[in-house]
C-alpha cells in the first residue's frame, strides 16, 4: 500500500503502471479492493491508482458523522494534485459515481474523462432517506458484518461466484462502523446532481451489469442520453458491481473507451 496527506486525513492507496493518472473510486461500503482486477489489466495504459477512500480499507477513520459527496470530491481533487498530476482519468462506481459527479461540478479542471459505472444522478426518496437511516442504526448497533447477507443479495448477480462474494464480504467485514453511518448520511443527504449531466463536456462513457437493480440499465441509458456524446455499456452476467463479478469485461470496455478517448 501507499499512503497519502490530502487534506485533513491520509488516505490510503494501490498504483499499478505509469503515465497520465486514473483513479479508480470505490462504492459503499468498500475499498480499493473492487479495482484489483482493472489495476492488473490496464497499468499498460495508465498509472492506475484505486485510493481508499476516506475512513475506508487502509486510510485513516472518518471524524465527523457525515461523509459528504462534496467532501469526498474535495479529497479526490487534492489526491490527483499530491499525486503530481493536474488532471485524470476517473473511473467511478455507485457511492463514488456520487463522488465523481461532485468532483466535476467542483473541480472539472481535474478531470480528463469520465466512467459512471452503476450509479445514478437523482438524490435518495424520503422513502430512500429513511432506509439508510435503520441500516445505520442496525450499523451502529450490531456492527457492518449484519450487512454481509442483504449486500450478497443486492449487489451480486444470482449466478455470482465464489471470488466476488469472498472479495465483497472482506470489504464489508473490514469498513468501520462508523464508515458506514456516517456515508449514509452523506449519501442521504446527497444532492440530485441530474441538472449537472448536460455541463459534461469531457468523454464519458456509463457503464451498468445488466441484472443491477440498484441503479438499472435504464438509469444508465438515460445518463447516458443527458451527457454529449457518452457512450453506455451493459455488461452481461453482473449485477451492481462488475469490476469483481466479469473483471475482464469491465478492463475491455474501459482499454476500448481510454484507446478511443486518445485516439
Ligand atoms: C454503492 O454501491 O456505492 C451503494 O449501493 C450506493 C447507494 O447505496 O446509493
Amino acid at each position: 500500500m501507499h499512503f497519502v496527506e490530502v487534506r485533513d486525513t491520509t488516505l490510503a492507496y494501490q498504483s499499478r503502471g505509469a503515465g497520465d493518472l486514473a483513479v479508480f473510486v470505490h462504492g459503499f461500503p468498500l475499498d480499493h479492493r473492487l479495482w484489483l482486477d482493472q489495476l492488473d489489466a490496464l497499468g499498460d495504459l495508465r498509472q492506475c491508482v484505486a485510493p481508499d477512500l476516506r475512513g475506508s480499507g487502509w486510510s485513516d477513520p472518518v471524524t465527523s458523522r457525515v461523509l459528504s459527496m462534496e467532501q469526498l470530491a474535495d479529497d479526490l481533487a487534492e489526491l490527483i494534485d499530491n499525486l503530481g498530476h493536474t488532471t485524470a482519468d476517473v473511473v467511478s462506481l455507485s457511492m463514488g459515481g456520487y463522488a465523481a459527479l461532485a468532483l466535476w461540478e467542483r473541480h472539472p479542471d481535474r478531470v480528463r474523462s469520465l466512467v459512471l459505472m452503476d450509479t445514478r444522478s437523482g438524490a435518495d426518496s424520503e422513502a430512500g432517506r429513511a432506509a439508510r437511516r435503520d441500516t445505520a442504526e442496525r450499523v451502529a448497533g450490531e456492527g457492518s458484518g449484519v450487512l454481509v447477507a442483504d449486500l450478497q443479495k443486492a449487489l451480486l448477480a444470482p449466478g455470482a461466484g465464489l471470488a466476488a462474494r469472498v472479495r465483497l464480504r472482506s470489504m464489508i467485514e473490514a469498513t468501520a462502523p462508523e464508515t458506514i453511518v456516517a456515508s449514509l448520511e452523506g449519501m442521504a443527504r446527497r444532492a440530485d446532481r441530474t441538472a449537472t449531466l448536460s455541463s459534461i463536456t469531457v468523454p464519458t462513457l456509463v457503464m451498468v451489469g445488466e441484472a443491477d437493480g440498484l441503479a438499472p440499465p435504464d438509469v444508465a441509458e438515460h445518463m447516458a442520453e443527458l451527457i454529449s456524446g457518452a457512450g453506455c455499456v451493459v455488461i452481461p452476467g453482473a449485477g451492481h458491481l462488475p469490476p469483481i463479478e466479469t473483471p475482464e469485461a469491465v478492463s475491455e470496455a474501459l482499454r476500448e473507451f481510454w484507446e478511443k478517448a486518445d485516439g
